[in-house]
């Protein structure tokens, strides 16, 4: 059996315990990884004065794999945010997350099974601000041809390997008439290449509502950075909470597996959080490195403890433990 090598970055808050919890599983799961431990973060920070160290990103380029827990981010000071630094700096430009309605867990609706693909690298993430003058503060919305029709390629063949039938681009273009006009434009030219595909488009704040209604009409949603941040939040809701999705940031030839959710300072350090958004991100690993019946055989357990209610964690009314519930889904795993 091939032996991996991917880099780990535990990550802060309860990124170490959702961490801990995952890698039990897969080891359990039968799959050979040897893992390249790498801090990130204020951990990072405080050892090396670089929240994003130069050998972590070395690692990652290696090794062309990594999965990573959530990395707290302070709020309007300090540095600036790792994720984003990373995404940038391996040029990950495609956020994936499969929202969809898992066994057993208690959710609003039913019938949830949509795909959100954000673009990762521009918007207003590109963190260009400054002060014009006192009290008066410029953010500058980047959004550029070459990313826009790269993300828009991206959900399209997304959408065709995966047998999907629609991608819909959400937007803000009857405001934002440049920017997202032109994010609108290259959605579009790339569908003509794609007549298979239907293609559609909403305004991201009526997008929301119908999502909220009646999210089983959603099929695959591309869109500007910033709208997929907050779309992707609003998506995990409908199925669950943040818990329970996965995603995955892609670039041409690196890929780097991440829960949706943050560091939860809230519940960090209590053995409450739920592992199963980055086990889920971690099953999208094992598919990416062909290890398909591995994942096959994570998400059997996964299905079966949730199913049954044989383990729930707090987030979805349990009272069992991040640890418990890996080893609940171990004790599941097919032979
Ligand atoms: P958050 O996602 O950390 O937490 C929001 C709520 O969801 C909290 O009530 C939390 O307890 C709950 N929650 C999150 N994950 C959970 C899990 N696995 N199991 C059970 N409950 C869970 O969002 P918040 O509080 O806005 O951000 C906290 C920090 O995380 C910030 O510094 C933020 O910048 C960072 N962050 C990092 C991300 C990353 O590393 N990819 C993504 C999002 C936020």
């Amino acid at each position: 059996m091939a032996t991996h090598t991917i880099t780990l970055i535990p990550g802060d808050g309860i990124g170490p315990e959702v961490t801990n919890a995952v890698l039990r599983i897969l080891a359990a799961s039968g799959v050979s990884i040897e893992w390249e431990r790498h801090d990130a973060g204020v951990t990072a920070f405080e050892r090396t004065g670089r929240a994003l160290p130069a050998t972590l990103i070395e690692s990652i380029r290696r090794n062309k794999v990594a999965l990573k827990g959530p990395v707290t981010t302070p709020i309007a000071e300090g540095f600036t945010s790792v994720n984003v630094g990373l995404r940038k700096s391996l040029d990950l430009y495609a956020n994936l997350r499969p929202v969809w309605n898992l066994p057993g867990v208690p959710s609003r609706f039913g019938g949830v099974d949509l795909v959100i693909v954000r673009e990762n690298t521009e918007d207003l993430y590109a963190g260009l601000e400054h002060e014009v003058v006192p009290g008066v503060v410029e953010s500058l919305k980047i959004i550029t041809e070459r990313a826009s029709t790269r993300i828009a390629e991206f959900a399209f063949t997304h959408a065709r390997r995966h047998k999907r039938q629609t991608v819909t681009a959400i937007h803000k273009a009857n405001i934002m008439k440049l920017s997202d006009g032109l994010f609108l434009e290259c959605a579009r030219a790339v569908a003509r290449a794609y007549p298979d595909i239907r293609y559609d488009e909403k305004i991201v704040d009526a997008a929301c509502m119908h999502l909220v209604m009646d999210p089983g009409k959603f099929d695959v949603l591309v869109m500007p950075n910033l709208y997929g941040d907050i779309v992707s939040d609003l998506c995990a809701g409908l199925v669950g909470g943040l818990g329970v999705v996965g995603a995955a940031n892609l670039g041409t030839d690196i890929a780097v597996f991440e829960a949706v959710h943050g560091s939860a300072p809230d519940i960090a350090g209590k053995g409450l959080a739920n592992p199963t958004a980055l086990l889920l991100s971690a099953v999208l690993m094992l598919r990416h490195i062909d290890e398909g019946q591995a994942a096959d055989r994570v998400m059997q357990a996964l299905g079966r403890v949730l199913d049954e209610g044989l383990a729930r964690t707090r987030d979805l009314g349990g009272t069992t433990s991040t640890l418990g519930f890996a080893d609940a889904v171990c004790q599941s795993m097919p032979t």
